[in-house]
């Protein structure tokens, strides 16, 4: 028997993974099942095609369709996921279409500003007009976070300026709506990261494994990685060290969301490819690779699943996950998915369950 210390070997409390892309059809059922493995809980993003996801009826549907996938799972002897519903938050969203997503179980609005990511073609447009501000404030009044994924375009501004272009927005909501739980996604910019921090506790973060991972160079830098390119943009490296200190420094302001976001291969390699990255197969091992190296593993655990929950207003997750060192090299495709550092080697890896 291989002899193994306390340091190869990790146990942490189930994760909240608050932002994942599990999509609709076939593709569900090969994507799923990872974010299960170590997820107790998934705030499932509702930029789904051919339907979205926009009110109580859509999250019902969308709902049975996953919970009848996991429920196989779970008879085949697999952990089980609880879904966290959301709506699409667009311009024609009304209080009344709130009111009835919140009682159909949505626990989030998920506002995509036009035209910034994939399926964002119908995005909000507006966010200081008076409809829109009276949707916001439905959702403060029942309860709902509201998730912004923090991008804008606009004329002249970079793809690598959206975040920062968006900030004076997210400034401006959080003034004036102090009770309402705002989430700016997937922060990827140090302004990003300075803005979330001096506002008030209802502004909270989400950090991907990615933006731990990437800069801007390992899109473009080396030849064009398609299977690297998201929304946000990775960028510069002093972007990329300020977000590892915020996910290692303790501050529950800043937790997991993945945002892992499956596209077929065939999709992301081609003229105009679709932008995620599917980083569910390798999430846990590389995570714990970022926060080894940073010499926090200690607070990994918080990141993964104390501060999400603590933020939503959730209990705490029951159950364990383990990750023991030992190497494993990630496969090239799942499903016709090219996952998040396909065909390296990871040196952390999940015990499967027994
Ligand atoms: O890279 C991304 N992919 N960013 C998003 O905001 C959306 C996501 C997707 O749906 O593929
Ligand atoms: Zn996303």
């Amino acid at each position: 028997m291989e002899e193994r210390t306390m340091s190869d070997r990790i146990t942490l409390r189930r994760f909240d993974d608050m932002h994942c892309h599990f999509r609709i059809g076939p593709i569900m059922i090969d994507v799923v099942p990872f974010t299960a493995r170590y997820a107790g809980r998934a705030t499932v993003m509702p930029n789904t095609r051919p339907r979205a996801i926009l009110t109580g009826k859509d999250v019902i549907w969308y709902r049975d369709h996953l919970l009848r996938l996991l429920n196989g799972m779970k008879l085949a002897g697999m952990s089980v996921l609880e879904p966290l519903m959301t709506i699409e938050i667009r311009d024609n969203t009304t209080p009344k279409m709130i009111v009835e997503a919140k009682r159909a179980g949505a626990i989030a609005g998920k506002v995509y500003p036009l035209g910034v990511t994939t399926n964002s073609d119908e995005g909000l447009r507006d966010f200081s007009g008076k409809k829109i501000l009276e949707t916001f404030r439905a959702m403060q009044d029942v309860g709902m976070l509201l998730l912004l994924h923090g991008e804008i375009d606009q004329e002249r501004t970079l793809v690598t300026k959206r975040e920062e272009a968006f900030l004076p927005t997210l400034l401006w909501l959080a003034e004036r709506f102090l009770d309402l739980k705002i989430v700016l996604e997937h922060v990827s910019t140090r302004s990003g990261v300075q803005t979330v921090e001096r506002l008030g506790k209802n502004v909270a973060a989400t950090i991907t494994v990615h933006h731990l991972c990437l800069t801007l160079n390992d899109i473009i830098g080396y030849g064009v990685q398609p299977h690297n390119a998201c929304n946000p943009m990775p960028k510069d490296f002093e972007d990329r060290d300020v977000l590892i200190q915020a996910a290692t420094s303790g501050n529950a302001k800043f937790f997991l969301g993945s945002d892992t976001a499956p596209h077929l291969r065939e999709k992301k390699e081609c003229a105009k490819g679709a932008c995620g990255v599917f980083t569910a197969p390798v999430l846990p091992a590389v995570l714990a690779e970022v926060f080894e190296r940073a010499g926090k593993l200690d607070r990994l655990e918080d990141f993964t699943s104390r501060f999400g929950a603590e933020f939503y207003g959730l209990p705490l997750n029951e159950g364990t996950i383990t990750l023991v060192k030992k190497e494993w090299i990630v496969p090239e495709q799942i499903g016709g998915v090219v996952p998040f550092r396909a065909g390296t080697k990871l040196r952390w890896q999940l015990l499967r369950e027994e």
